[in-house]
């Protein structure tokens, strides 16, 4: 067993805190500009939220994959979605307030543009976080990102137990700030977030600094065309993409990191992690919506041969 499998098992539980959206997505012949109004092609409701994208993904990974967030009355479809993707939803709660939405505008290049409205995803209070958390154990994984409220609180309890926090800090903005990013010992951002935490451009360069700023966390960084890259405490490699035709890339990075977080922390060496995860996002891209877009693992199997 090399370094990098230590501490990692298969199976092993792993919690994901996160958003749950109902995702309004317009088909349009380009992104709206500033001033402009175009009529749209197409409009489908799908499930999505960066967390329940995860939490599918890991799911159809075949992770053992607890899915804790809020929806409001109108989140039926999400609830299903969970479930019927093999998500455990004990920690999927109704609140009073609305579920949360995006608005989505896909391109015919499939390229999008998101606006979120955070809804139920903002509710979260610390008495659920405690309740959630305390069925969680030392060494338990959990995967967060961005789109729902409490998260410092979330991660501060969560490693006080000793659990693995996973950080998907998507999409950036200052709240992320009063987090403890040295507890995390994943991160997984693109160039975007790469750079806003680092202030670098350059792939090696933010690479460099997030290992000087958080020495005991490993880091995947996505490069978008140009593939993604793991770096470790002791290996750095390298994964490019498998070339598509785009449809919809909403959610292409979600079903990234639902599968890397699953064969990393199932025992795969990372090398094989960047293989799975990009395969299985590549395939998800030819298709439209973002969680049910996510392929099956043994699709993505067969097609890496
Ligand atoms: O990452 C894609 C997701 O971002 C969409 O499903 C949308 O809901 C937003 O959260």
């Amino acid at each position: 067993m090399g370094n990098t499998q230590k501490g990692r098992q298969k199976k092993m539980k792993i919690l994901n805190f996160g958003s749950l959206n109902l995702d309004y997505t317009y088909q349009l012949p380009h992104i709206v500009m500033p001033g402009e109004t175009i009529t749209s092609l197409d409009l489908q409701v799908y499930p999505g939220g960066k967390g329940l994208n995860q939490s599918v993904a890991l799911a159809k990974a075949g992770a053992n994959v607890y899915h804790a967030g809020l929806i409001g009355a109108d989140g039926d479809l999400l609830r299903k979605t969970c479930e019927q993707s093999g998500v455990d939803t004990t920690f999927l709660r109704e609140c009073e307030t609305r579920s949360g939405n995006a608005i989505i505008q896909v391109d015919e290049n499939g390229q999008n543009s998101i606006i979120l409205y955070p809804g139920a995803n903002r509710q979260i209070t610390k008495e659920f976080v405690d309740e959630v958390l305390g069925e969680f154990q030392e060494g338990d994984v959990l995967l967060l990102q961005n789109e729902i409220n409490e998260l410092p609180y979330i991660m501060e309890q969560a490693y006080e137990k000793g659990m693995k926090i996973v950080l998907n800090p998507s999409p950036f903005d200052d709240a992320l700030r009063l987090c403890n990013m040295e507890s995390v010992s994943l991160f997984l951002v693109n160039e975007v977030e790469g750079f806003q935490m680092t202030g670098e451009k350059e792939p090696k360069e933010i690479i460099r600094k997030m290992h000087e700023m958080y020495p005991y966390a490993e880091v995947v960084l996505t490069l978008g065309s140009k593939g993604a890259l793991f770096a470790g405490k002791e290996e750095i490699c390298e994964q490019p993409i498998f070339s598509v035709k785009a449809v919809d890339t909403t959610g292409a990075g979600d079903t990234f990191t639902g599968y890397f977080v699953t064969a990393y922390y199932e025992g795969k060496e990372p090398k094989e992690a960047l293989r799975l995860a990009a395969m299985a996002s590549a395939i998800a891209v030819t298709r439209k919506g973002a969680a049910v877009a996510v392929p099956m693992r043994d699709e993505v199997m067969q097609k890496l041969g």
